[in-house]
């Protein structure tokens, strides 16, 4: 019997009704194994500025510091579209990982074969399967270097930078390379070497890093080359290991490869058991309070972490048991009812995959 504290961000759009799907799962994980989460609800992202002023209140870091997990559905909307860049919805989360140190996100891309119909590709390049995970650095890089307005010679000149130590390279490296040693033992690290500093003082600290890793191959691969290869050959890939930016664009296409977006779970990490853990798709402001919104990404991503931070496996195989099932059943939210089977909206979604929580034998 386990007790663990998690602080839910339940945050826009969408956010809070994904999040309850997720707490009546993990309700059901309780009752069936006989553990106690305890759940907190602090505020972030456009919640957080209409209710406090700011996108991250001070209270919400300290809850989530004192907190054995997070689990986040997501945030921002156009409601706070026009606001001055520290005081948008999406510094909340960009604050937040920082503040808890969490600098690998881990996104893994996997093509369901009930949904195979739902990806974009042809069936020629998919008959491989898609099985990618993507590990991209995520509090460093672009998103966090300096940035500021200066005067140039055309005028006005605003300016973003990308910066890496060698050390933050490094400890994402091994993330990676732990990753794939529990999988295909294939690290794609991708960069644009060929024309950033960044990128060559990167290659060479993945370079040195495999070094510890014998078992795992490792291929260097620039970022454009990599955008083609996702959609030529998507079977190349194990682990995907890159920088805040590019892993940020990367993932949404190795996400969209697999057709189910709404199906897809992430956890971002440091160094200590604590992790935040959301769905990859956004905020979806235009469904947002119709109760169509597909809760599956938030479901894994609550079972994925009660195997990561808390280190019950047979509760996250039960989840995700649960959502093999009801999938099988053919019970469908709309973004992915175009493929057959019974409409459903995201309540009584949570509700079948709880529900199968408790029942499966
Ligand atoms: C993501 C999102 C965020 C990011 C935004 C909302 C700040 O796109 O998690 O991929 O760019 O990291
Ligand atoms: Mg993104």
């Amino acid at each position: 019997m386990a007790n663990h504290k998690i602080a839910i961000l339940r945050g826009d759009g969408i956010g809070p009704e994904i999040t309850n799907a997720a707490i009546g799962v993990l309700d059901a994980v309780a009752s069936r194994f006989d553990h106690t989460f305890e759940y907190s609800f602090p505020l972030i992202g456009g919640e957080a500025i209409d209710r406090e002023g700011a996108p991250l209140p001070q209270s919400t870091i300290d809850e989530c510091l004192k907190s054995d997990a997070v689990l986040l559905g997501a945030v921002g909307g156009p409601k706070w579209d026009n606001l001055a860049g520290h005081l948008r919805p999406e510094k909340g989360l960009l604050g937040i990982r920082s503040a808890m140190g969490l600098y690998a996100n881990v996104r893994p891309a996997v093509l369901y074969d009930e949904l195979k119909g739902a990806s974009p590709l042809k069936n020629d390049i998919l008959k491989n399967g898609v099985d990618i995970t993507v590990v991209r650095e995520l509090t460093g890089g672009i998103y966090f270097g300096e940035r500021g307005y200066k005067d140039g010679p055309l005028g006005r000149v605003a300016y973003d930078t990308e910066a890496y130590s060698i050390k933050e390279v490094e400890r994402v490296a091994h993330i990676a390379f732990q990753i794939a040693q529990g999988r295909k033992k294939k690290v794609t690290s991708v960069d644009k070497a060929n024309v950033l500093e960044s990128s060559r003082l990167w290659r060479a600290a993945v370079e040195r890093v495999a070094k510890d890793y014998k078992d795992v191959e490792l291929v260097n691969m620039y970022v454009d080359n990599c955008a083609m290869q996702l959609v030529k050959n998507p079977a190349q890939f194990d682990v995907i290991l890159t920088s805040n930016m590019f892993g940020d664009i990367l993932s949404d296409e190795a996400a969209m490869l697999t057709g189910s977006i709404g199906l897809l779970p992430s956890s971002s990490l440091g160094d200590g058991k604590r992790g935040l853990y959301e769905p990859i798709h956004g905020s979806a402001p235009d469904i947002a309070g119709t109760d169509t919104a597909n809760p599956i990404a938030t479901i894994l991503a609550a079972a994925m972490m009660l195997s990561t931070s808390f280190g019950l496996y047979d509760e996250t195989a039960c989840i995700e048991n649960a959502v093999r099932k009801v999938l099988a059943k053919g019970l469908r939210t709309p973004d992915i009812a175009g493929f057959g089977g019974r409409k459903v909206g995201c309540e009584k979604m949570g509700e079948e995959i709880a529900h199968a929580v408790l029942n499966l034998k």
